[in-house]
């Protein structure tokens, strides 16, 4: 894997979810630097692969490195709550055969420093598209006392947030991520495996790439695509889009959608959409663990979709 500014997460567990697959289409929501994808076609000469990613710099990349599949490669770049949608209008749903999520931020995008997305870097940006209106400029420096508040409880879970969020307020405008995790890493909490301000840092770039918005997006666009027998896997790193992955999949195997007071099914009973295939979330396996410290909080869940009753 060398030059590859990426190492796929839990990249065994996806070959084994995606193989032996006859024909058909399979959708890789977040090719990055198309580990995951070039494995896919690989392991199923078959079958073509729709790409999707909103970064350009992980588009130019893979554009090269998935070139020797010809066409039975697409890229699409945006994000891929639209782009989805787009696809689902294009194809016939009974010929996707798997959706790949492995949702975050790349190592080359944590790596790029100008990218703002590491603690160390001298910008505060941390979009995933660099045409995008919002950056984590605009978040640390215009957000109110109260949505700074909430984004770092929700999605740092840090348990001093409003004194963080306080600080921020009482000390901005802040121009670079370096100045303000240096400024406030003496309010964040020390672990032995990750610099106290990584949490803030997560906290804002999952609300400057509405990354909730977007996992909320697909499933319920995949909910209502009418697939047929498509694999739905879906890898998050973060305890909020892990339980957001374990609702929707135990909601899309429910038979039953009546509302919980009625006395009797009135429904029909069926409704379930397949089978969840995952009770619980797969994690990396030690090797990975040595070889991978980004698989360190990988959790994927996998849904069978079958329809064909
Ligand atoms: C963890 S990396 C994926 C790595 C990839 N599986 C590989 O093997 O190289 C996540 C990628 O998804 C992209 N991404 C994240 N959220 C996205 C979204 N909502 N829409 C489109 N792309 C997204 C990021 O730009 C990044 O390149």
């Amino acid at each position: 894997m060398q030059n590859i500014p990426h190492i796929p997460v839990l990249y065994r567990e996806v070959i084994e979810t995606f193989e032996n697959i006859e024909s058909g289409i399979i959708i890789d929501c977040t090719m990055g630097y198309g580990g995951h994808s070039s494995m896919i076609l690989e392991a199923n000469p078959n079958i073509k692969l729709i790409a999707i990613d909103q970064d350009q710099t992980a588009i130019d990349f893979s554009t090269k490195r998935l070139a020797e599949f010809g066409d039975r490669v697409e890229i699409r770049k945006g994000r891929f709550s639209s782009v989805i949608k787009d696809i689902l209008q294009d194809v016939n749903a009974a010929d996707i055969k798997g959706i790949l999520a492995d949702i975050g931020v790349s190592s080359l995008q944590l790596d790029q420093k100008d990218r703002g997305f590491s603690y160390e870097s001298e910008n505060l940006d941390m979009r995933m598209d660099k045409n995008a209106a919002l950056s984590a400029v605009d978040v640390v420096n215009e957000y109110s006392l109260k949505e700074l508040e909430h984004i770092l409880l929700e999605y740092g879970e840090l348990r001093n947030y409003k004194k963080i969020a306080n600080e921020i307020v009482q000390n901005r405008p802040f121009s670079s991520a370096k100045e303000l995790s240096e400024k406030l890493k003496q309010h964040m909490p020390r672990g032995k495996k990750i610099h106290p301000a990584t949490l803030l840092m997560q906290a804002i770039r999952i609300e400057v790439n509405d990354e909730l918005g977007e996992l909320n997006s697909l499933l319920s666009s995949i909910q209502n695509a009418g697939l047929v027998e498509a694999k739905v896997a879906i890898i998050s790193f973060h305890s909020l889009e892990d339980r957001i992955v374990k609702k929707a999949f135990s909601k899309f195997s429910k038979s039953c959608i009546c509302p919980s007071e009625a006395f009797r099914c009135e429904c029909g009973n069926n409704h379930a959409l397949g089978k969840i295939i995952t009770r619980k979330p797969i994690m990396a396996k030690d090797d990975e663990l040595k070889e991978n410290t980004r698989s360190r909080s990988a959790k994927m869940r996998i849904f069978q979709m079958d329809l064909h009753e």
